[in-house]
């Protein structure tokens, strides 16, 4: 294979794990139609009038304040709390959860359904603080006290830097806001960072129990092309990567490569990417088409390529720099440290809930996650199997009150 097709292959690679990741796989031939507002749209998206309480939260009668956190390494995070029904007048103290979207994603995805629907209200409603976290470089968390996003130094980062600053300087915030321990509520990436969190020893003094919906840590079941191609990205093609610092899924670059991909003789689109993601059973159209308005959003090349390396080597563990020197140099190793999940202290409560149809939280790698946790002590590690479930149904699906929620809430009032 010459240079030019692996060069494409690897961005191949990359863009298909974006779509594992949104989950977004029902209608691959409409998002590439040029007809509609589409996932691949080249244009730039308008920088956002308002915030999220003002778009979203306070149109449905329901209160809601935005703030704005630093982490320890400049980042400027925008995060929503919505307070929730008082429970009896006089002092709110309403338990605090904190809600952290995947990749490629940002809160928004918690406000797309009905207010009956989507799991920050019905939290609120059930008498939960709501907080909505926003990952550096999603549209509301892109300031920095001494960067700016058109610079390459603000993009240098992967979900290291998550685990490191981010989860860390939003736990403290919520903490300190609430004086109370938090419930945390993970989707995807969401997930793997407090397990990665957790599995150092970090947030544990400040979580009461943790969610993890389509959990993601071991991707070595997402077998298939995906894991080959990723395999095939080397060395020299991360290097050359880093020059696109910010990975823009709407872009021009994406959208070109995408394009003259799905062109190709013999590469048919729909069946590639129905394959790869696994089939969603629950969304509604609305919320699908609110969604492609909201999002993608930005992340680094840098936290993708780190992805990538996940389900390459099927292991959990920090960026690999690829060239034992620069990992020496970093990490005094020549390879990156693994996050150990069976460090996982045993008494945290922890409540597992993935799908048969997840093509990313795969069956098989819940799995191996689960016999890590294999020692938690029984009352702390709840699991819930969804039988038609991939991976968007558990935060956009329209039953998924009656097929997860309930189940999570009983779960956070256990604990
Ligand atoms: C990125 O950050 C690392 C430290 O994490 C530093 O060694 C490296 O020089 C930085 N690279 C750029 C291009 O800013
Ligand atoms: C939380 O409070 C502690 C102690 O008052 C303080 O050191 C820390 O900086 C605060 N963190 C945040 C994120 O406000
Ligand atoms: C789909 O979304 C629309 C708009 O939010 C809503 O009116 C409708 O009730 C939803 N349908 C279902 C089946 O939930
Ligand atoms: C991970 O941690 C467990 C429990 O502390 C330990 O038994 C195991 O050897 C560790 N695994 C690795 C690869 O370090």
């Amino acid at each position: 294979m010459d240079l030019h097709l692996q060069r494409g292959f690897f961005r191949w690679s990359i863009l298909m794990i974006f779509l594992i990741f949104v989950g977004l796989v029902i209608k691959p031939n409409e998002a590439l139609s040029s007809n509609r507002r589409t996932l691949f749209d080249s244009a730039l998206a308008p920088p956002p009038p308002v915030g999220m309480c003002e778009s979203s939260v306070i149109i449905h009668g329901y209160e809601c304040q935005e703030f704005y956190v630093k982490t320890e390494d400049g980042y400027v995070l925008n995060i929503q709390r919505i307070p929730g029904r008082s429970s009896g007048g006089g002092m709110v103290n309403n338990q605090p959860v904190l809600l952290q979207h995947g990749v490629l994603v940002d809160g928004m995805t918690w406000l797309l359904n009905t207010p009956q629907q989507s799991l920050a209200f019905i939290l609120a409603d059930t008498g939960f603080d709501v907080w909505i976290a926003n990952t550096r470089g999603t549209r509301f968390s892109r300031q920095h006290v001494s960067l700016d996003a058109t610079q390459s130094a603000f993009w240098n980062w992967s979900w290291d830097e998550l685990v490191d600053y981010d989860l860390p300087a939003t736990f403290d915030f919520v903490f300190n806001q609430t004086g109370q321990k938090l419930h945390y509520v993970g989707h995807s990436m969401g997930t793997l960072i407090a397990l990665a969190s957790f599995s150092e020893g970090k947030l544990v003094d400040k979580v009461r129990s943790a969610a993890l919906l389509s959990p993601v840590a071991y991707l070595s079941h997402m077998t298939t092309a995906i894991g080959v191609l990723a395999a095939k990205a080397f060395v020299g093609e991360i290097t050359t990567l880093m020059g696109m610092a910010e990975f823009y899924p709407k872009g021009e670059e994406v959208a070109h490569f995408l394009n003259s991909l799905c062109n190709n003789p013999g590469i048919d689109c729909y069946d590639l990417m129905s394959s790869f993601t696994g089939k969603n059973c629950c969304l509604n159209d609305s919320t699908i088409d609110l969604f492609l308005k909201n999002e993608p959003q930005s992340t680094s090349t840098k936290n993708m390529v780190h992805l990538a390396q996940t389900v390459r080597d099927g292991i959990v563990s920090k960026f690999n720099y690829g060239i034992e020197a620069r990992n020496l140099e970093h990490y005094g190793e020549d390879r990156p440290p693994i996050y150990n999940l069976s460090n996982i202290p045993s008494n945290v409560p922890l409540f597992i809930s993935y799908g048969e149809k997840d093509a990313l939280a795969d069956v098989g790698d819940v799995g191996l996650l689960l016999d890590k946790l294999k020692f938690h002590e029984g009352d702390a590690l709840t699991t819930l199997f969804i039988k038609d479930y991939a991976h968007a149904d558990f935060i956009m699906g329209v039953n998924a009150k009656e097929m997860v929620y309930d189940a999570l809430i009983a779960f956070f009032k256990r604990h």
